[in-house]
């Protein structure tokens, strides 16, 4: 991804420590954090200084290599950190393998990110087939470079599309709670690609005034049925959609898919601090004694998903 002329990617190796941009300080402070020991990368993906299903399995897999002495412990720490995101789960699965046959732990973890950057642009080949000069698109959350390393999924078919020099105009969902929406703001600002970020509660609206061709979103986990894990809110923007008769989009690399569960009601669902509502932007909105709930994700049913766009293409259904 670009910024101020130069190209990085949501982290990256340099010897045995892993770096970070740290996505809590964005888009008003580009800022790196460095981690050295798998306790820090741990708190990176808790405290979400690197978020989205893929991006936090690139972080996992340099857990287990930075403490491959005690993978046990490594992957207990690191799967205790966030529950829905599968890719964390199979990260941790994928360098427990390679280390059981003695591989080097970081030529393994950077192989597993290789294999995601491969994934990430296919998805964006794939997709793009779906922009036209135009095209007028709803994103959710951030499914950018930073939540994959680079590229993304749902915003790698934006990239590759305005690669391809199709005009088109990108409505972000701000997504509170957390704002994930300006972290996709950031990555469509820097790459060029005209965009309005809006209020979540405004993307019905834009649906209902025909000004949405179709909507994007990427996936945390993927039931055996189709039903997708993904940003809280993704749910309701999937009805509305689907209510317009506008196609909806999950995009993901494959390894996303759960095959252990057979549909999205055993998605096991994180819920975040209080304060992440008491908040925005680390403002606070409310007092401590508020009582809040906040699920980070929710599960859109697969009849409300028109395809899934992969690695390996475009797919009507999942099964
Ligand atoms: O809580 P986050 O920011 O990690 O949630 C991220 C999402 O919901 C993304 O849409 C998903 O992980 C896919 S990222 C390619």
């Amino acid at each position: 991804m670009k910024y101020q002329g130069k190209d990085y990617t949501a982290l990256w190796r340099e010897g045995d420590q892993i770096r970070f941009i740290d996505q809590r300080r964005l888009p008003f402070t580009f800022e790196v954090y460095t981690a050295r020991t798998v306790d820090d990368i741990a708190f990176a993906i808790k405290d979400m200084i690197v978020r989205g299903a893929p991006a936090i399995g690139a972080a996992a897999a340099y857990g287990m290599a930075v403490n491959s002495h005690d993978p046990q412990r490594a992957a207990q720490l690191l799967e205790a950190t966030r529950p829905t995101a599968h890719d964390l789960f199979y990260a941790v699965r994928y360098m427990s393998h390679a280390l059981n046959k003695g591989e080097d732990p970081f030529i393994a973890a950077d192989q597993y990110v290789e294999e995601l950057l491969r994934r990430c642009q296919k998805i964006g080949e794939n997709g793009a087939q779906l922009v036209s000069d135009g095209t007028r698109i709803l994103t959710h959350c951030n499914a950018g470079a930073l939540a994959t390393v680079d590229h993304g999924t749902a915003l790698a078919v934006l990239r590759e599309a305005h690669r391809q020099d199709k005009k088109m105009y990108v409505y972000a969902d701000e997504t509170r709670p957390r704002l994930q929406g300006l972290l996709t703001a950031w990555e469509l600002f820097h790459e060029g690609i005209p965009f309005s970020l809006i209020a979540d509660n405004a993307a019905g609206y834009y649906m209902q005034q025909g000004d949405i061709d179709f909507v994007i979103v990427g996936a945390d986990r993927i039931a055996k049925n189709g039903d997708v894990a993904n940003k809280i809110g993704t749910y309701e923007k999937a009805i509305v959609a689907h209510h317009n008769e506008i196609p909806f989009y999950v995009a993901a690399p494959e390894n996303t898919f759960d095959p252990a569960l057979l549909q999205g009601t055993q998605i096991a669902i994180e819920e975040r601090f209080g304060n992440e509502i008491r908040e925005v932007h680390g403002a606070r909105i409310m007092p401590d004694w508020v009582p809040v709930k906040n699920p980070a994700f929710d599960v859109t049913p697969h009849h409300l998903i028109s395809g899934y766009i992969t690695e390996n293409g475009i797919r009507k259904t999942w099964q």
